[in-house]
């Protein structure tokens, strides 16, 4: 039931505030974040975190390796499950692996985690489905507490991913002793304000509504951010893809100039994710490249840019994490809006399957 809601993803996407709270029940505690179900042994003799997953869920991943080697200090490196089974990958004991999937089912995911297993290392899971393939399969697993996800354009499963992804960071960082306490704090004072940055802003609704009377003309877009801000990038332009069949594409703002600023005209669109806190001059410059260049730019910001051509206003906060999770919600309501005003099945789009349990 979709309790007054349009389509299943869009009450998926109102959900998230709360799911999210669900997901970090009892996993935050004064000073640190912490696991029923996994302990310290986790990480003993770990000197590599190697991430396997597909599609949004890999998505997750690459969002999660930044926070990885920035607050645990632990090297990371992500790959796409279909393609890591098949390249010989050189695996080591010291290496945690662990597989995000929202389904647990996942064939290429579930291949790679019996591959890592099969080579001696240990694994975890973070998922939403409990006694899956893969939660069964694993050493160690983490619940990520969506609930039920009916739309096949993922939506809360990514929100709750990342928080967990989050928090688990944090809890290496914690046990490897390698975090200042004052940055523990402001990283958990954070994590307790995300709920709140999930809520769906009714001016920014409206304004995805608005826009996606344009934008649905558009030939192409691109979705542009640095940082964490890429990985978001790649998932808004996977969301618009999936469920309106428009072309877009996710890049990082730094990469444009190295080709693809070729395509730049008035027909294309760019959306800018442009955070407060984190390296906004640099992608400022990116995007006046863009501009200069004719594209037709969308900012997304809570800081006023002259350029923008259009405007999505996300709320000021404190950390580049919150309004990760701000922006996330606004590129989920402006594919979804495209997508409704195409005439589309958000829920059902053309040519995808919930589960994809064939490699
Ligand atoms: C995108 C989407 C897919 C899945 C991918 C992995 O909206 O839903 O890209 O993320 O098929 O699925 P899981 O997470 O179940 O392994």
């Amino acid at each position: 039931q979709k309790d007054g809601f349009r389509f299943f993803m869009e009450k998926e996407i109102y959900e998230q505030s709360d799911v999210v709270s669900d997901c970090m029940l009892g996993r935050i505690k004064d000073n640190e974040t912490f696991f029923d179900e996994i302990d310290a042994s986790i990480i003993e003799g770990i000197k590599e975190i190697k991430i396997c997953a597909c599609g949004t869920s890999y998505h997750a991943g690459l969002t999660a390796a930044y926070l990885f080697e920035r607050l645990s200090k632990v090297k990371c490196n992500v790959e796409i499950a279909s393609e890591f089974r098949y390249k010989e990958p050189l695996l080591t004991d010291d290496t945690l692996f662990i597989v995000i999937s929202q389904s647990g089912e996942t064939a290429d995911t579930l291949e790679a985690l019996k591959m890592a297993k099969n080579a001696g290392l240990k694994s975890l899971v973070v998922c939403n489905v409990d006694n899956s393939s893969m939660t069964r399969v694993t050493d160690y697993k983490i619940l990520t507490r969506a609930g039920i996800e009916k739309g096949v354009a993922s939506t809360k499963a990514f929100s709750t991913q990342t928080v967990v992804l989050w928090m688990l960071a944090l809890y290496f960082a914690k046990e490897k002793n390698v975090i200042d306490n004052e940055v523990l704090q402001n990283e958990l004072h954070a994590l307790r304000e995300v709920p709140k940055s999930l809520i769906v802003n009714d001016k920014i609704h409206e304004k995805t509504k608005r826009l996606s009377k344009r934008y649905l003309h558009g030939h192409g877009f691109f979705f542009i951010g640095r940082d964490v801000f890429f990985p978001l990038a790649l998932e808004g332009a996977l969301k618009l893809k999936e469920i309106s069949y428009l072309h877009a594409e996710g890049y990082p703002a730094g990469e444009m100039k190295h080709g693809p600023i070729a395509l730049a005209d008035p027909e294309l669109f760019t959306i800018a994710l442009m955070p407060q806190n984190l390296l906004y001059d640099k992608i400022k410059s990116n995007v006046e490249e863009l501009s200069a260049r004719d594209s037709t730019i969308c900012a997304v910001s809570p800081l006023d840019f002259e350029l923008a051509d259009d405007f999505i206003k996300t709320e000021k906060t404190d950390h580049y994490m919150l309004e990760f999770f701000e922006m996330l919600v606004a590129l989920q309501l402006l594919s979804m809006e495209i997508s409704i005003r195409l005439g589309n099945d958000v829920d059902m789009p053309r040519n995808l399957a919930k589960s994809v349990t064939v490699e």
